[in-house]
């Protein structure tokens, strides 16, 4: 079986290990049957391109009553449908005739009131072994409902976002799991999407700390890192970016180059 490089694609290939099946949002193509299932369990659902990438053309709907819904936009323009036709008819135009995904909504943690989700890097080193380079919290811009980088989203260490909810010892150790986890995501994922040599994992944390999948990026950009105070993880992920493991050798500035002018999510 080959799984397509798209949102459901990856998301059927993680759903078949028990490890992260738990851990998985529930996520649909999007059609009227299965936005209606989402909203049997959900108040929220968002709705995203199954090809998208930067947070745009995601869309947050909120079922505001058993016949309203409210649609919050990448852009920040919100609308409001007073039935599920209007709703869906909206979402087909909008999406024209692309397929689009829908997922369970997950309550993100906060700092400051906005919310924030987890970006983790996982690479493969010299030898062909995946680490976990890097790992940051991304804080949406106020008023926003999602949190890239491309979008306005701020970039901050975890131990910062996660402070009001766990002593120093606790986050460390937290920390710790998640790059932990994060590798274990990669090394599976390898082995549905051969050929990549980098994985960006998007981790949704609700309020009972659960370490929702979000997303796992095949191409994940690596100047959100250069946009931390502390260069440290900047300079070990774009280490990384030069192993090649086939040719053994180093990429050329032009390479480089092209690779920072591709960043994608
Ligand atoms: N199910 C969800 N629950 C809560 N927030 C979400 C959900 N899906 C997406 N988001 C928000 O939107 C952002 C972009 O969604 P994502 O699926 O990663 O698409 P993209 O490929 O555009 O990055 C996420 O980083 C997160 O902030
Ligand atoms: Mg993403």
């Amino acid at each position: 079986m080959i799984y397509p490089n798209t949102k459901l694609g990856k998301y059927e290939f993680l759903k078949q290990n028990a490890d992260f099946a738990e851990y998985l949002p529930q996520t649909y193509e999007m059609t009227d049957e299965n936005i209606k299932l989402l909203f049997q369990e959900n108040k929220t659902i968002f709705a995203k391109s199954n090809t998208g990438f930067g947070g745009f053309g995601v869309i947050r709907i909120n079922q505001l009553s058993p016949t309203r819904y409210q649609t919050i936009h990448s852009n920040d323009k919100v609308y409001t449908f007073d039935s599920f036709e209007h709703l869906y008819n909206y979402l087909m135009r909008m999406s024209g005739g692309k397929t689009y995904v829908v997922q369970a909504g997950l309550q993100l943690l906060t700092y400051d009131r906005k919310p924030f989700d987890i970006r983790i890097m996982i690479q493969k080193n010299r030898s062909g072994e995946w680490v976990t380079t890097g790992i940051v919290g991304r804080l949406a811009k106020r008023g926003k409902v999602i949190t890239n980088f491309m979008n306005g989203g701020k970039v901050y260490p975890l131990t910062k976002l996660l402070s009001a909810y766990y002593e120093r010892k606790e986050r460390d150790y937290y920390i710790e799991r998640l790059e932990r986890y994060g590798k274990r995501i990669a090394v599976y994922m390898s082995q549905g999407y051969p050929g990549f040599r980098a994985f960006g994992v998007d981790i949704g944390m609700s309020k009972d700390f659960k370490p929702w999948i979000i997303e796992v990026n095949t191409k994940p950009g690596t100047i959100l890192f250069k946009h931390m105070k502390d260069r440290t993880m900047y300079r070990r992920v774009m280490r990384y970016t030069k192993y090649k493991s086939d040719s053994g050798g180093e990429k050329n500035a032009s390479d480089k180059e092209r690779e920072e002018n591709k960043e994608n999510d």
